[in-house]
């Protein structure tokens, strides 16, 4: 798993993506977006749990699991109508002129949910276990950029100087990690490394595309 958030952080700090995170928060409107941003694609990744989790396997940790991702949702959507000067104009929903490359960000989870999907294609997997493996292997590897990403956020936050920290939506995708790993384990004991190594590589495909998106959004 270290080799793993190694390349990740590596990659995320690929084309400069801190020098971009730092152009953005000069522009306080423009900010309040790019979290409005990650907001919406919290929220997504919320809505791709409630339909991926079958009521025959939730349990109380994917019931955690959910609440805390609307939680970083509802969190980002709060600090974003604060970096607006507390107004909801410009970040009020999750559409185009309230977010900054938010199609795109929306598009980086379908992306990985369908590159995911293919991956255990060749699995012939019945459902519900289907569904609970894609749920797994997706949440995994986008588990791994949140710990790759945040940091480099949280870092261009106190260089700017900003009163807003991730550090407590980091600290809850961090436990996430550890429990998506384990439930790799548990569902595909032969080839759960293997295809962890593959998902993370059509995640890391995603990503580029997502940050492409954003610098080009960027005025
Ligand atoms: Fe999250
Ligand atoms: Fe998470």
């Amino acid at each position: 798993m270290e080799t793993l958030l190694t390349a990740a952080r590596q990659q995320t700090n690929e084309n400069d993506l801190a020098a971009l995170l730092d152009k953005i928060l000069t522009a306080p409107k423009q900010h309040a977006m790019l979290v409005n941003t990650l907001s919406r694609m919290e929220y997504v990744g919320a809505r791709k749990m409630v339909k991926a989790r079958h009521t025959d396997s939730m349990d109380v940790a994917g019931l955690q699991h959910l609440l805390e991702e609307v939680g970083h949702a509802l969190r980002l959507k709060r600090a974003a109508i604060k970096l607006n000067g507390g107004v909801e104009e410009n970040v009020a929903t999750y559409s185009a002129v309230d977010t900054l490359a938010g199609a795109a960000g929306e598009a980086y989870l379908q992306g990985v949910d369908r590159g995911c999907e293919e991956l255990i294609n060749h699995l012939e997997l019945a459902e519900p276990q289907r569904s609970e493996v894609n749920y797994v292997l997706s949440s995994l590897a986008i588990e791994v950029r949140a710990e790759a990403f945040y940091p480099v956020y949280e870092e261009a936050l106190q260089r700017a100087g900003i009163a807003f920290s991730v550090r407590s939506i980091l600290s809850d995708e961090l436990r996430h990690l550890e429990e998506m790993t384990a439930a790799i384990a548990r569902h595909l004991p032969a080839d759960g490394s293997t295809l962890m190594q593959a998902a993370l590589q059509v995640e890391g495909q995603c990503f580029r595309t997502w940050i492409a998106a954003l610098r080009e959004s960027v005025s």
